[in-house]
């Protein structure tokens, strides 16, 4: 399935679905064998419904490493589809809840009390595998909320902070870890600052700080909210937001680099909500050889004031802009998508690739702003050839939207959840509240595969990796091809408006393979470079072999 950089007219849409559903049915037989694998065989993958209803729509979602998945919503939108525990207490006398834990493995949940509103907020996990959660609205806009990973079934729950706040209001805002650990929050409707957690008195954390490119950046339809963030291996932060994006140097406050705006008329923060991710970073020994941001998706400018106040729903984004930071003088390539999209989400995929998924193709985010579902996932094949760079996957049946969710999962599945472009919740008439969640399975998770799919036995050092630090992973195999293993680190993000906050995915620099006996295996690689390469904390390790990777192992890294 190829696309040229060409326009495509809409109303023939229907047709090229199909058709590029039979070519990849023609291409890829579902059960036949194929003599050897190759992206241009990529099949569409498929879809599952794991819960049809988990009585809250999922707007916010945070994989943790218990393999269990916090989902939350708003407190100021009434009544949600899930009780309270009978007995337990109700937060401002509302005894339904606005926030779950998943249970992953299980495939359970169980409500959680979440006192002060969470609506548009934002978060990140510690070093320590907590969730720092931050802002909301109303009296939840200077809240900082934690959910630590207990395995304890019944009593593990949010808690806020009581005595420490925000400096500023925190509505829509992005946060990324840092290197030492601190988490930076970014942002946030009229606040044009950013600032640190922890708070204390040390490293300036109890202040917040002034960053005038969040004033340049806003335009009459704002355009500029839930700004995209990157950590970069030099230590920077690339900062994105409308059409333009710096280099920041956080701990002095100083733009050291202003990259070109992204060429064209389309707005790619919300409410033109595109979505943005940091390419994988492949080490040397001496850290990634290139860097780059791939940003896709938006709406043209004008788009939200036209659907906010007329209901014109204007023709998303088709384009996806990719820069290569690390170069001198960088220039954004464009890429055009097989369909124009909104509010999708771009999940790195243990494969290298980028899975771009729900959304929309006309209006943008915002209550009822927003019409036909994009319901086929598209594969972005990172190192393709760009006439074959993307792939038009299996399609959902459940249109998902405005404040919907998706993120990668341990076992290489992608959660799906939410959807909600109404006030309340709303079962009546077009697009629904979304109660469900589904799983996404890309063609890697199909069993004709197995027999090329790695299984992790065991990770050296107890599953601690340290900073350029040699470590072994032994795997089982049953066919291995020699020079196609990797092995990658992807943090669990933190998903909201179409953004992974703290999503990257490190390849670590290989030393060796030995084979250890007739299907065991141990590959070694080195820890990343340093913390601005991987940032403290948890992360998935997956073993990739042939192109199909693990389920992961749970590491720390310090
Ligand atoms: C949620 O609850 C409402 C009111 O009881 C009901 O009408 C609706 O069908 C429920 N929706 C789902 C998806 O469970
Ligand atoms: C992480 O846990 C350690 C040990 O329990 C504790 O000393 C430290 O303060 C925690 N760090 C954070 C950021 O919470
Ligand atoms: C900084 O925040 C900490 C934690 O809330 C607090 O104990 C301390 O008094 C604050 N210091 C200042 C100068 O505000
Ligand atoms: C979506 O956009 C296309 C292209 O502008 C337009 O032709 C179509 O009418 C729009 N669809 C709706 C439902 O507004």
């Amino acid at each position: 399935m190829t696309f040229k950089n060409q326009s495509f007219p809409s109303f023939l849409f229907p047709l090229f679905l199909l058709f590029s559903f039979l070519e990849l049915i023609e291409a890829y037989p579902p059960f036949m064998t194929p003599p050897t694998w190759s992206l241009s065989m990529v099949s569409g993958g498929y879809w599952q419904l794991l819960q049809s209803s988990v009585g809250v729509s999922a707007m916010h979602a945070q994989v943790l490493p218990n393999n269990k998945v916090i989902i939350f919503d708003r407190t100021d939108s009434g009544p949600s589809n899930l009780s309270l525990p009978a007995g337990s207490f109700c937060p401002n006398n509302d005894c339904t809840a606005h926030s779950l834990v998943y249970d992953v493995v299980s495939n359970t949940f169980r409500p959680l009390h979440v006192i002060t509103d969470t609506w548009c907020s934002s978060g990140s996990l510690d070093p320590n595998g907590t969730l720092i959660q931050t802002g909301g609205y109303n009296e939840g806009d200077h809240v900082i909320r934690i959910f630590p990973p207990c395995d304890d079934v019944s009593a593990c729950d949010w808690y806020e902070l009581t005595t420490t706040h925000l400096v500023d209001r925190r509505w829509y805002a992005s946060n990324q870890i840092l290197p030492d650990g601190r988490i930076i929050v970014v942002g946030g409707r009229r606040v044009f600052t950013y600032e640190f957690y922890p708070k204390n008195d040390f490293m300036n954390n109890n202040k917040s700080f002034y960053l005038r490119f969040l004033v340049e950046t806003r335009d009459p339809e704002e355009n500029n909210l839930y700004p995209f963030l990157h950590l970069l291996p030099d230590g920077n932060l690339f900062i994105f937001a409308n059409q333009k994006s710096i280099l920041f140097d956080y701990k002095r406050g100083i733009v050291l680099k202003q990259f070109p705006p992204i060429p064209g008329n389309d707005k790619r923060n919300y409410p033109s909500t595109g979505s943005s991710v940091l390419l994988p970073l492949r080490l040397t020994p001496m850290g990634p050889r290139e860097v780059e941001v791939l940003v896709c998706g938006g709406a043209p400018a004008g788009s939200f004031l036209k659907s906010d106040k007329m209901k014109v729903f204007v023709e998303a984004s088709r384009t996806c802009g990719r820069l290569r930071v690390s170069d001198p003088n960088p220039q954004w390539l464009i890429e055009y998508m097989p369909m124009p999209r909104v509010m999708s989400d771009m999940i790195l995929l243990p494969t290298g690739d980028v899975l771009i998924i729900n959304g929309a193709s006309n209006g943008t985010a915002g209550w009822e702003d927003a019409v036909n579902p994009v319901l086929n996932p598209v594969l972005y094949s990172v190192n393709e050839n760009p006439v074959r760079r993307f792939t038009v996957l299996s399609p959902s049946n459940i249109a998902r939207m405005y404040h919907s969710t998706a993120l990668l999962l341990p076992d290489g599945r992608i959660l799906v959840g939410g959807s909600n472009p109404h006030t309340r919740y709303k079962f009546t008439g077009l697009y629904p509240t979304e109660l469900s969640l589904e799983a996404y399975s890309p063609y890697y998770l199909d069993p004709k595969y197995n027999p090329l799919k790695p299984s992790v036995i065991s990770v050296e050092m107890g599953n601690t990796v340290s900073y350029g630090q040699r470590f072994g992973v032994t795997f089982s195999l049953s066919l291995y091809k020699q020079g196609t293993v990797y092995v990658a680190l992807m943090p669990p993000t933190f998903t909201t408006h179409s953004q992974g906050m703290n999503q990257r995915m490190v390849v670590l620099n290989l030393a060796t393979v030995v084979q250890l006996s007739p299907f065991n295996y141990k590959v070694v690689v080195d820890g990343p470079t340093n913390a601005n390469v991987a940032p403290p904390g948890y992360y998935m390790l997956f073993v990739v072999h042939s192109g199909i990777p693990s389920h992961s192992i749970w590491v720390n890294v310090i």
